[in-house]
């Protein structure tokens, strides 16, 4: 067969890891589309198979070594397949992944993502291993690691948004805070923030195709910085480039690094309509001590500083936060301050993690893993349990009232037994519906499919700790809250 000139050749991908990941996704198979590759959702019926990889988390590694492991002889019926590991784990681990599963044809970094197509082809051609990475964090100066590392943005495949209304922009790559519990830094390398043009024309072309939502992406999303025809571009001052773009509704930024969270972002996000009254402000601890040995830059009173000012200038704003617990030297008494937080600070929600040690980072370095695993696991879920309750109870607050829903599509337990209904008086057909409110609640509700896409006022009866349900308002008067 001849590979040079892809016909309908078969691609399987799995992605696990952040919003980023799913973003670079999206891009790769828009690459692959282009070059006459479609989708198959059958890993046996596949000519390349791709896992974009995570490695903030040891489990999200050993997932993909043992999806690896399930191909070792999948070569044997398809002797042209190329199997492929991309992304962070790709970038961290590189050699290695060829030795622990040498069936693996190419690894390819978060930085050479482009180069996807050509090294697939060279693999089929050539059957030897292709690697594709970036530089190492200490093994040249900034300007060579940073352009080892390129932002890969250029083409975009609607079929991979996670709805035809919803778009990711990634405003920048890398990080440069060094937690030291975190792999991002080398993974995806130094931060570099792309020119506000690019990003403008990027959210224009996605609206022009139907978006409605964009969701700008960032390590540390409000440490954006640019200059431009000597402008300094702060992320306050991108998003008010092209919040009036006729079309678009809503725009979200993830994830907001604390110390960062400047009175000018404040402002956009209480004064321009469109932004999102949401914010996701990882802490990690409620422990000084453990916040200084994390190396994140900030103590407790910082951190309650800053939630005092966003509630000053944003008083509807829901905050969202991230929790290790179990990092190294995590006391009884320390673990108890992030209980005491999470208390106070009253979260929309929480992720809650369990510390583990990463290869490359310091804390790996320097400190003992010195929590057990079955004390990680209480504190995990006895964290999780206070939170869940405090996110029903503030989701209580919204029964009765009314909610402004980007509606997104068919619920998921709607997709799994679609209750499509016909309204007997109208014969409208009437389906399970989802959506977020302002401030990022998920709102499920019955409603007619074709709301789809559209801003939709929705009256909240009842709620779950992560869901706000209820109906499609008609004519009742009710109080609107964010
Ligand atoms: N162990 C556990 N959780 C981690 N995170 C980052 N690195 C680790 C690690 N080594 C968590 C942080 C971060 C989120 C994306 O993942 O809470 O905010
Ligand atoms: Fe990792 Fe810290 Fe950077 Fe977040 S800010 S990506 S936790 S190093």
């Amino acid at each position: 067969m001849l590979y040079d000139s892809v016909h309908n050749l078969k691609l399987y991908i799995e992605t696990v890891g952040c919003q980023m990941n799913l973003l670079d996704s999206e891009l790769v198979v828009a690459a692959l589309r282009k070059a006459g590759y479609e989708l198959t959702a059958d890993v046996a019926d596949a000519d390349t198979i791709l896992f974009n990889t995570c490695s903030v988390r040891q489990h999200a590694e050993d997932k993909i070594y043992s999806a690896l492991g399930r191909l070792k002889f999948s070569k044997r019926a398809r002797p042209q397949q190329v199997i492929g590991v991309i992304g962070c784990m790709a970038q961290k681990d590189q050699d290695l992944i060829f030795k622990r599963a040498p069936h693996v044809d190419l690894v390819v970094g978060t930085g050479q993502l482009a180069q996807i197509p050509e090294l697939i082809n060279e693999s089929r051609k050539n059957r030897r291993p292709q690697l594709a990475v970036s530089l190492d964090r200490r093994d040249a100066t900034r300007q060579e690691i940073s352009d080892s590392f390129q932002s890969y943005d250029p083409l975009r495949d609607p079929e991979m948004r996670p709805s035809p209304f919803q778009a990711f922009v990634r405003i920048m790559i890398g990080c440069d805070k060094f937690c030291t519990y975190c792999v991002v830094p080398m993974t995806r390398g130094p931060e570099q923030s792309r020119p506000p043009r690019d990003i403008v024309h990027e959210v224009r072309k996605l609206v022009a195709e139907g978006v409605k939502e964009v969701t700008l992406l960032g390590q540390t999303v409000n440490s954006y910085k640019h200059t431009q025809s000597g402008r300094l571009f702060r992320l306050s001052d991108l998003i008010a480039e092209f919040h009036d773009t006729p079309g678009l509704e809503r725009i979200k930024f993830v994830t907001n690094y604390p110390r960062d969270m400047t009175n000018d972002l404040l402002q956009a996000v209480r004064d321009l309509p469109k932004v999102a009254r949401y914010l996701h402000v990882p802490v990690q601890s409620g422990c000084n001590d453990v916040l200084q040995r994390m190396k994140r830059g900030y103590t407790v009173e910082h951190y309650r500083e800053m939630l005092g000012r966003i509630a000053e200038f944003v008083p509807d704003c829901a905050v969202s936060s991230d929790f290790i617990v179990g990092f190294c030297g995590e006391t009884e008494a320390s673990f108890e301050k992030s209980v005491a937080l999470v208390r106070e600070a009253r979260f929309k929600n929480s992720f809650i993690f369990k510390y583990s040690p990463r290869h490359g980072t310091k804390a790996h370095d320097l400190f003992l893993d010195d929590v057990p695993e079955e004390t990680k696991r209480r504190r995990n879920n006895e964290l999780l349990d206070l939170q869940n309750e405090i996110s029903a109870e503030d989701n209580a607050r919204f029964i009765g009232c009314r909610v402004e829903v980007l509606v997104e599509g068919p619920s998921k337990s709607a997709l799994k037994s679609p209750l499509v209904a016909e309204e007997p008086a109208t014969g409208a057909t009437r389906a399970q519906l989802v959506g977020r409110s302002r401030c990022d609640r998920i709102v499920v509700f019955e409603g007619n499919p074709r709301l789809i896409g559209t801003l939709a006022d929705v009256r909240i009866d009842d709620c779950t700790p992560t869901t706000l349900i209820g109906s499609i308002v008609t004519r009742e008067f009710l109080p609107i809250i964010e």
